[in-house]
């Protein structure tokens, strides 16, 4: 069905794919970006975006949709509702789905369902093993032919180095990248948060740093050995920038992404504000690290050692939060509130505004090249002939995060009650308005 033209007008035209940041109209025919200055045969429907910015539509590689399986905790229609609220127009499902997304019928079943009620692009990532139970890889070829766009076994490390060699390897025929949820598990033994002062006043398990760095470097060395495009999922530890920035450097395939939480939260988070011993809404995987771990990763992404801000999604329900620590289900919702918390490094003068548009669009994009694996040419960038995935910002608008009022099934964030600044007023994805909150 193709969408009705789109004039958006005035806004401030801010695309890092492209270089562009000028004031100006940008027309949408047919589900795609229009040469500058084309007219439409018949009347547009308009937007006026004027002292709004006008970017491309958000990407974001990392989402736990839940279905199958899990639909009490979101849906591929409730959480694509979330990603279009938070601007964003494509979202890379992660396959921890129940049953795992590690054969064709359960990539076809979410491609199908997603063409029904999504409201955002669904890109598929395939299981590295059957089951993601890390014993043997899963069918790889099957995966990458029904357009999987890379492989992952997020919430679980392939323990097995030789399996993940392996898996390096097929990857690399395939032409895909095998996504890390680097994390040691014998050194991780089972704690639930960072390992450091917060967890022993409180009596709870750690994590220490090294479970992800060692993990990542294994992963490094299997990427330099095989010649395997391996991305770092969210990293979370000083030391994981550092191995990867000195892998770039030495020309390993390496690509990576961090999530806007462990940009903004501590440790020390998972105290709480109100008399709760703990807040389980900061159980998440991996942990909230410390002061020098968040600097870390705020210099990483600035200097393009870290590709992309990527959400990590991951919705529960209350029933999964409302525990003790160590019981409750890790993750938190992500999509409605990403945006925002990264303009929060805009509005404190850490990295410019472009930057973080680059780390939300054309970074993600270009990190697993997603315009040539899905052959929507300019994706994550407003060039001419690009799909209409467009997202209006009010850079300065003030709101209060209200788990309530979220779109998204889980309403586990432990950013409850913030307020911040910037706002996503309208989504367009492939020239349909997905989100519009003028109309409102
Ligand atoms: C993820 C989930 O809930 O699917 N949770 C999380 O804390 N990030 C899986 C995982 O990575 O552990």
């Amino acid at each position: 069905m193709a969408a009705e033209p789109l004039l958006i007008t005035g806004g401030r035209i801010i695309d890092p794919g492209t270089g562009t940041d000028a004031v100006g109209d940008l027309l949408l025919i047919d589900g795609r970006v229009a040469v500058p200055g084309a007219r439409t045969a018949t009347a547009a429907r308009t937007i006026d975006a004027r002292g709004l910015v006008v970017a491309p539509g958000l990407i974001d590689l990392h989402t736990h949709l839940r279905e199958p399986g899990q639909e009490y905790k979101e849906t591929i229609a409730s959480g694509t509702r979330a990603a279009a609220r938070g601007g964003f127009t494509t979202v890379c499902a992660m396959p921890n789905t129940d049953p795992a997304i590690d054969n064709r019928a359960v990539v076809e079943y979410i491609q199908r369902t997603a063409a029904e009620v999504a409201a955002a692009r669904v890109l598929v990532t395939g299981a590295i093993t059957r089951g993601r139970a890390g014993k043997q890889l899963a069918e790889m070829g099957e995966l990458a032919a029904a357009g999987c766009i890379g492989f992952s076994d997020d919430g679980t490390y392939v323990v097995d180095s030789g399996l993940m060699r392996h898996a390096l390897e097929y990857a690399r025929a395939l032409g895909l990248p095998v996504l890390d949820h680097a994390e040691d598990p014998v050194i991780a033994a089972g704690g639930v948060m960072h390992e450091g002062w917060v967890a022993t006043r409180l009596g709870l398990k750690g994590t220490p740093a090294a479970a992800e760095e060692a993990a990542v470097a294994r992963d490094l060395q299997l990427a330099a050995l095989t010649g395997g495009h391996i991305h770092i999922q969210h990293v979370s530890t000083a030391g994981a920038v550092d191995l990867v920035r000195t892998a770039k450097a030495r020309g390993v395939p390496v690509t990576a992404e961090v999530t806007p939480h462990h940009l903004t939260l501590t440790h020390e988070a998972v105290l709480g504000r109100d008399t709760a011993p703990y807040d389980t809404s900061c159980r998440v995987n991996p942990p909230l690290r410390t002061d020098r771990d968040v600097e870390a990763c705020i210099d990483g992404l600035r200097d393009g050692t870290i590709d992309a801000v990527a959400t990590d999604h991951a919705p529960h329900a209350t029933t999964d939060k409302l525990c003790e620590f160590d019981l409750a289900a890790p993750g938190l919702t992500g999509l409605e509130t990403a945006l925002a918390l990264v303009l929060r490094l805009v509005h404190a003068g850490r990295i410019s505004f472009a930057e973080a548009l680059a780390r939300l669009t054309c970074g993600p994009a270009r990190a697993l090249r997603l315009a040539e694996r899905t052959g929507l040419t300019g994706l994550g960038t407003l060039a001419a002939g690009a799909p209409a995935d467009v997202v209006v910002i009010d850079p300065d608008r003030i709101w209060t995060v209200q788990p309530a009022a979220l779109a998204s099934k889980g309403k586990n964030t432990p950013f409850d009650g913030w307020q911040l600044t910037g706002q996503v007023l309208v989504t367009v994805a492939s020239g349909t308005v997905t989100y519009n909150a003028l109309e409102n």
